[in-house]
């Protein structure tokens, strides 16, 4: 198959997955999985949006200690793998792709949702709050892990890369974006460590491409994407020498051949042209929460030759059949903010089809 057309309804050769389209779900917590074990309401709502070309999962915690949110799934237990295998069976069988997105929060978290302090590179307090089964907490000091237990660390991501490829999912996405723990490790803000892990771009840099070596020697790279906001603040995240750092990074990742990069390029940063001319593979864009998100954009950033593939957010929320009415020019069901995080079906699983 042809890669070579900025026409975002034709299909699209990903490593070996075919895409029908060049419209990506971007990855969104619904908070729908109580126990943590995918259910059939999940599966439905990602079978019903199985016409984007690529579903990437709301983030999905590798371990217990990386939860960041109630009732976010995980991919660390054997009942998870098969709920995750309900999942994949049903987007697989109406024609979609679904990748896995790992989201360790680090420092995102709370001692009353995971029982114990939560892990981040360095001992540096979020501002702001977090949502809990108690209501709304304020986020805590995390604890600095040990350089003796970064290994562990990455053998939590691989064990839940090689759980999600024997639940049938398409492959994973390292989530190294929106101030979770990867990202906690790129940014000097949060990253003040002084061993091989912290202090230059560089070293900074290491963890993230640790942790990228291993889940593609453990799965192959061809089922590894990963996704980076280059300066972005959201989690309250500050970052310096944003260039070299991720320059640091895209360098240490381009020999593992990743399947691809996806990059949020909001207004404010406005990084996707850059990464592009540094990455040998098929980038997606997400213009952020602050970006417009519409067909307009996504053609202008393909057309330009910025992405390969666009991701879109909350219209998928509301809009399972999204790249039908975009292709048709049909209006759009508007997405219900009240209903993004928990709760039943309502919001989830009942938004209209043409
Ligand atoms: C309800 C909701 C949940 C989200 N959860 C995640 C997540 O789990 N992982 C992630 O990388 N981004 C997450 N995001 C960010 C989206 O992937 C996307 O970057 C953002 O919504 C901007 O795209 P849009 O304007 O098309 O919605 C979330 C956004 C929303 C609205």
């Amino acid at each position: 198959m042809s890669n070579d057309t900025a026409d975002l309804f034709a299909p699209y050769q990903l490593g070996s997955l075919q895409l029908a389209n060049r419209f990506v779900m971007s990855p969104m917590t619904r908070n729908r999985t109580p126990d943590t074990v995918p259910n059939a309401q999940n599966a439905e709502y990602y079978a019903q949006r199985a016409t984007a070309g690529l579903i990437i999962t709301e983030g999905v915690q590798p371990s217990a200690v990386g939860q960041g949110y109630p009732g976010s799934p995980g991919l660390h237990t054997d009942a998870q793998v098969e709920g995750w295998r309900g999942v994949a069976d049903a987007v697989h069988a109406k024609g979609g792709t679904i990748v896995a997105q790992l989201m360790h929060v680090g420092r995102i978290s709370h001692p009353s949702l995971i029982g114990t302090t939560p892990v981040a590179p360095s001992a540096v307090r979020p501002a702001g709050q977090v949502f809990t089964v108690e209501g709304m907490k304020d986020l805590e000091t995390p604890r600095a892990l040990e350089t003796g237990e970064l290994a562990g660390v990455v053998a939590e991501f691989v064990d839940a890369a090689s759980r999600a490829v024997r639940a049938g999912l398409d492959g994973v996405e390292l989530h190294a974006a929106n101030g979770y723990l990867l990202h906690q490790f790129l940014a000097d803000g949060t990253n003040t460590r002084t061993d091989a892990y912290g202090g230059s771009p560089e070293n900074r840099a290491r963890f993230v491409i640790e942790v990228a070596q291993a889940v593609a020697a453990a799965i192959g790279a061809d089922r590894v994407g990963i996704r980076i906001s280059p300066g972005g603040s959201f989690n309250d995240m500050a970052e310096s020498e944003i260039d070299a750092t991720y320059t640091a990074l895209l360098d240490g990742l381009a020999p593992l051949g990743l399947l691809y990069l996806h990059v949020i390029a909001d207004a404010a940063t406005g990084y996707a042209e850059g990464l592009r001319k540094q990455f040998d593979g098929t980038v997606i864009v997400n213009t952020g929460l602050a970006g417009p998100s519409d067909l307009a954009t996504a053609q202008q950033v393909v057309g330009e030759g910025n992405a390969d593939l666009f991701a879109i957010g909350r219209p998928f929320i509301s809009n399972p059949d999204l790249v039908h009415r975009l292709r048709t020019g049909a209006d759009l069901n508007e997405p219900d903010t009240a209903t993004f995080y928990g709760g039943d079906e309502k919001g989830y699983t009942d938004y209209p089809f043409l």
